[in-house]
């Protein structure tokens, strides 16, 4: 646990979670994660957001630390069980705490953690409460991931309490963003989080312009004291840009697939296009997923399992779909021995996206001479496609 006074009687409190390695049974979390609360000391005590339950002893060893004997309000800008699910122990613990939170948060608080309704409080978009020295104004901004979520703004220090916005998935000993390896974590976070969410997120990040922010205190990982880099980060991010890579998710059984991906990739590589493949028998899904930000084509390479693709690679088909990426131009690199749907269930997984599919390439059992100048021709109709972009 850290906790920091980040400004005069406003403290953050860090409950890390060193050893957990996984989120939502899905995310891989290789440097774990933190949940993080902030306390605002004032003639109203308030505490933002709580901790996942497994960190719930830190939260309560900090309380002690800083001696907190009243408070009178908890925040819960968003109410996931990773920063709402100890509440239930702190409004237990301070019997008079009312919890403060969106309409859509009351119901959610309500129906996941069974917190009675005379203990919430609801906010509207920019509604204000004074605490004493501060005042606090409330934010909403739904789908950031959630349909409930809120930000809260202190005003006079022009501190932003984001929650997961800007958040990193990042075990911290040191409270600070550092601006040399900030990028990484919080682009993998924005990764596996926010990107479905990028057109939302372009709204409330135009939203925020009318706040002044000197300090951004997200609820995963560190607090930036220089707001711009984590904001001009999200810019490039969430903008329409793509750029002139190949994301190349692929599995090989006995080989032919990895022939064909190696022969492509170089192609690739001679026409000036970054190139970045990915077995998928091993790879971390959060490295796929950060690949995918900016990409501008991907290429799925795939054999046939029994009728479809194998499925590993339809089980990273169906998350490229879910994360909503601005890929522009996805094709497939595909074999079989005798018949095959594997196409027909790639694109059936991926209908409904915003992309142009490339003619594929596919192949009977080992790519020969006829299969390799396919697939020449497809790398060649990439760096046209690109070309036309002005990525090269
Ligand atoms: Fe960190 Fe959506 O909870």
């Amino acid at each position: 646990m850290v906790i920091n006074e980040i400004k005069k009687n406003i403290w953050a409190i860090i409950t890390n979670d060193w050893d957990r390695r996984l989120f939502d049974e899905l995310i891989p979390l290789p440097d774990g994660t933190s949940y993080n609360s902030y306390f605002l000391r004032d003639e109203k005590n308030v505490l933002i957001d709580s901790s996942d339950p497994r960190t719930k002893n830190q939260l309560f060893n900090a309380i002690e630390k800083l001696k907190i004997e009243k408070l009178d309000y908890i925040i819960s800008n968003h109410s996931e069980q990773d920063h709402s699910g100890t509440i239930p122990k702190i409004i237990e613990k301070f019997k008079s705490a009312k919890v403060i939170v969106s309409e859509k948060g009351r119901k959610y608080l309500m129906s996941l953690l069974l917190i009675p309704e005379d203990r919430i409080i609801t906010v509207k978009d920019g509604e204000k409460l004074n605490i004493g020295e501060k005042t606090l104004e409330f934010i909403h901004t739904p789908w950031v991931h959630w349909p409930e979520t809120i930000l809260t703004y202190e005003i006079k220090n022009k501190i932003l309490f984001s929650c997961d916005l800007f958040g990193s998935h990042l075990a911290i000993s040191k409270i600070l963003a550092s601006e040399n390896d900030f990028y990484k974590p919080a682009k993998r976070y924005y990764a596996e989080i926010m990107m479905p969410f990028r057109n939302h997120i372009k709204k409330h990040i135009e939203k925020l312009k009318n706040f002044k922010i000197e300090i951004i205190a997200p609820s995963h990982g560190p607090v930036y004291d220089n707001p711009t880099v984590i904001i001009d980060a999200y810019n490039d991010w969430i903008s329409d840009n793509v750029k002139n890579q190949v994301v190349i998710p692929y599995v090989s059984m006995h080989g032919s697939i990895k022939k064909a991906i190696d022969y492509f990739v170089e192609n690739l590589i001679e026409k000036g296009i970054e190139v970045k493949p990915f077995n998928l028998t091993y790879t971390d899904i959060g490295e796929l997923a950060i690949s995918l930000v900016d990409c501008a084509t991907v290429v799925i390479g795939t054999p046939t399992v029994l009728t479809g693709p194998h499925p590993v690679v339809f089980y990273s088909t169906y998350l490229f779909k879910l994360l909503r990426p601005k890929t522009k131009f996805v094709s497939v690199i595909g074999s079989f021995l005798w018949g095959t749907n594997m196409l027909k269930y790639i694109e059936d997984t991926i209908k409904g996206m915003n992309v142009e599919i490339i003619e594929p390439v596919i192949f009977e059992g080992y790519p020969k001479e006829n299969d390799f100048e396919k697939i020449k021709n497809l790398s060649e109709k990439i760096y046209q496609k690109h070309k036309d972009l002005n990525l090269i």
